[in-house]
């Protein structure tokens, strides 16, 4: 009997935090990495569920497209496909805080508050971790300094298998840009560098590198 394909769930781009019905708290992710990645895995047969908060890129062809807007939206859609996927990505640029309040109504500017208050918004990467049965989780690590050790630290407080890091704030790497360089670390201390590289170029190899954790989740989830 042939092998049923595996179950990838990916999350892309920001999310947005409302304090009024036109007002919101965003970041400029371009969502391209989870967009590439959505691809490269539908590309090599793969079933595909991509969440996907604000991004101006069209659906990928073959694969179910999820579009949510607030963290909250993005929480609740990944956990609709989490339990049933082999493999998560979760490239979503989350916002780790939202304002307190969010008025019902669009606030006049001149009542307009000179400060927002603002709570921690739900680490969903972390909760996911929390939730983990059998299912091999990749987490991205966006950081400007101390990258291997900031990142690696993230690795084993969401229980993740895999952690890509990268930094942001440098011209060819991070949120908006085309190219990327990653460094992929692994529970078991491994460490790979790719690229620099194409979002697309580094999709790829990220996808043959999850590969064999891929399979191991599937042969998992089916046995009886
Ligand atoms: N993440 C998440 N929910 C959040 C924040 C982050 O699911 N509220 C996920 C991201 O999608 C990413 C990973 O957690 O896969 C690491 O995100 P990052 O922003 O680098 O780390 P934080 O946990 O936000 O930590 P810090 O802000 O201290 O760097």
């Amino acid at each position: 009997m042939e092998a049923s394909p595996i179950r990838c769930l990916v999350s892309a781009g920001p999310t947005r935090e409302y304090f009024d019905p036109v007002r919101f708290l965003s970041n400029p992710s371009s969502g391209r990495m989870g967009f590439a990645i959505a691809e490269a895995a539908r590309a090599r047969g793969w079933e595909v569920v991509l969440v996907s908060g604000p991004a101006a890129l069209p659906d990928p062809a073959g694969v179910r497209v999820v579009r949510v807007e607030t963290g909250e939206e993005m929480h609740a859609a990944l956990l609709e496909s989490f339990a049933e996927c082999d493999v998560l990505f979760m490239t979503a640029a989350v916002m780790d805080t939202r304002p307190r309040h969010c008025s019902p109504h669009k606030v006049k500017k001149d009542q307009l508050p000179g400060v927002i208050e603002m709570v921690p918004a739900t680490d969903i990467l972390a909760d996911l971790g929390r939730r983990k049965a059998g299912q091999t989780l990749v987490g991205f690590a966006a950081e400007t300094e101390n990258l291997e050790a900031n990142a690696r630290a993230k690795l084993e407080r969401k229980n993740l298998d895999l952690i890509a890091a990268n930094v942001v704030g440098v011209p060819g790497s991070g949120f908006v840009a085309e190219t990327n360089r990653i460094v992929l670390l692994s529970r078991d201390g491994g460490r790979e560098v790719l690229g620099p590289a194409s979002k697309h170029e580094i999709a790829d190899l990220l996808i043959t590198r999850v590969a064999p954790l891929a399979e191991r989740a599937r042969e998992g989830r089916e046995r009886p």
